[in-house]
């Protein structure tokens, strides 16, 4: 399933991310060819805001959508750029990231520096190649990640920024900004997030009287920087460490907690990989990086139960929370009936779940709540059909059946037109 490689809310998926290799094995996504990426409908009405101005660099609509085969960002995705959740201080993303700020701040003496207006446009360069990305990972291909064109994408981590601020020469830092990426449509994943990427390097004098190497020592401090973290969010939590893959850390792990009955996977993060630190221009040091997602913490922190909430501007989600207070729980102020409909198709060899599920999210929006596979089958002919369910609801009124419908119209439509495949 598409879903069990791209995930969204970093490590969002129990237990597989973006980065491990074994979701990579997991996966059924092949790299999608260059053609088969599907055509989006891109409406040629002017939008509000057509002129953003992104981590000082002035962006305009025509600079992120365009209608070319190397572009696959669609309308609604402009739509996100600039709105910084991860900004306000009342929402749930920006007191999460001041909590995680003052834990910072408090125990390293300030030290951290703090970016959260780096633009989200960035080079493949800087997305993949400065930390080691391979060439041939899924995370590069054009069925995961936005592409602006063939060199630019709208990032898919804040690790895209690990490596320039090496260069210019910060050694401890923390980075948050929204993050994008081609995903399945369910109540965890939305194809913006945000995350906070920290990084902390030492020099030979930090771990010479230790009696440990660098590596190690580097990994004890981030061990013991994480737990405090997790303390500082959640209490006094049971954790544990999980070895794992990244392509930019070696030695890599993943911290989980053990929260309201459940094991919780809060971050990824490792030793930085020796090359990205000797191509910053630091030969002689070692480094920690860590990753997280804000909305998997903050939905567990705020009783968020749908990823869509975050975006919301009704009054009664947004007046629900209050700048410095982590502990609110948010009250669900509705649950208006879910609709369900099912659509069956004859697919193709460039199908994917996630060229489906942007279709939906074009035509539906924020109304799109789930897609599922609910049955799949091969003929003798050896064609094979899917049949996905599609539950759209409303987070904010009832929707009628004219709408609904109207909607699956919709829907089928362009899925039909726009993926080739043969409806039943
Ligand atoms: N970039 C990773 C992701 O999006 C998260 C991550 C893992 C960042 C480990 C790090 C790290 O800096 O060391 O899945």
């Amino acid at each position: 399933m598409a879903a069990a490689f791209a995930h969204h809310i970093l490590l969002s998926k129990p237990s597989s991310s973006f980065f491990f290799t074994k979701t990579l094995a997991k996966s059924n996504h092949g790299f999608t060819a260059f053609v088969s990426v599907i055509r989006r409908h891109k409406s040629t009405q002017p939008i509000a805001a057509s002129l953003l101005e992104l981590g000082g660099v002035q962006i305009s609509k025509q600079d992120v959508v365009k209608d070319e085969p190397t572009n696959n960002v669609p309308d609604l995705i402009f739509t996100k750029l600039g709105l910084q959740l991860h900004r306000r201080d009342n929402h749930p993303l920006g007191i999460l990231k001041n909590a995680i700020h003052e834990y910072f701040d408090s125990n390293y003496n300030s030290q951290f520096l703090k970016f959260d207006d780096l633009c989200p446009i960035v080079t493949t360069k800087q997305n993949f190649d400065d930390v080691l990305v391979p060439a041939d990972h899924v995370s590069r291909s054009y069925n995961d990640t936005y592409y602006i064109d063939a060199d630019t994408v709208l990032r898919c981590h804040t690790s895209a920024h690990q490596a320039e601020l090496l260069r210019k020469g910060y050694t401890n830092f923390l980075v948050t900004g929204d993050v994008y990426r081609r995903d399945s449509i369910d109540s965890t994943h939305y194809p913006v997030f945000h995350q906070m990427e920290g990084v902390r390097v030492f020099s030979p004098n930090d771990w010479n009287d230790s009696g440990k190497d660098g590596t190690s020592y580097a990994a004890d401090d981030l061990k013991a920087c994480l737990e405090g973290l997790a303390r500082h969010l959640f209490g006094a939590v049971e954790m544990r460490w999980v070895d794992t893959y990244f392509p930019f850390t070696n030695p890599s792990f993943e911290l989980e907690i053990y929260f309201q009955e459940k094991w919780l996977e809060v971050l990824g993060c490792g030793v930085m990989e020796q090359e990205i630190l000797k191509r910053g221009g630091k030969t002689d040091n070692v480094a920690w990086a860590f990753g997280l997602g804000l909305e998997r913490l903050a939905m567990v922190l705020f009783d968020i139960p749908d990823i869509r909430l975050f975006w919301s501007t009704d009054k009664r989600f947004t007046s629900q929370f209050t700048k410095g207070q982590l502990g609110i729980k948010f009250k669900p102020f509705s649950k208006y009936p879910p609709c369900y409909k099912d659509m069956s198709f004859w697919i193709n060899d460039s199908f994917t779940e996630n060229n489906l599920c942007e279709i939906v999210r074009g035509v539906a929006g924020d109304l799109a709540e789930e897609v599922v596979l609910i049955d799949n089958f091969t003929n003798k002919k050896g064609m094979t059909s899917h049949c996905y369910r599609i539950t759209y609801r409303s987070m904010e009124r009832s929707l009628t059946d004219e709408e609904i419908n109207e909607l699956q119209w919709n829907v089928r439509d362009q899925v039909q037109r726009q993926m080739n495949v043969e409806l039943r």
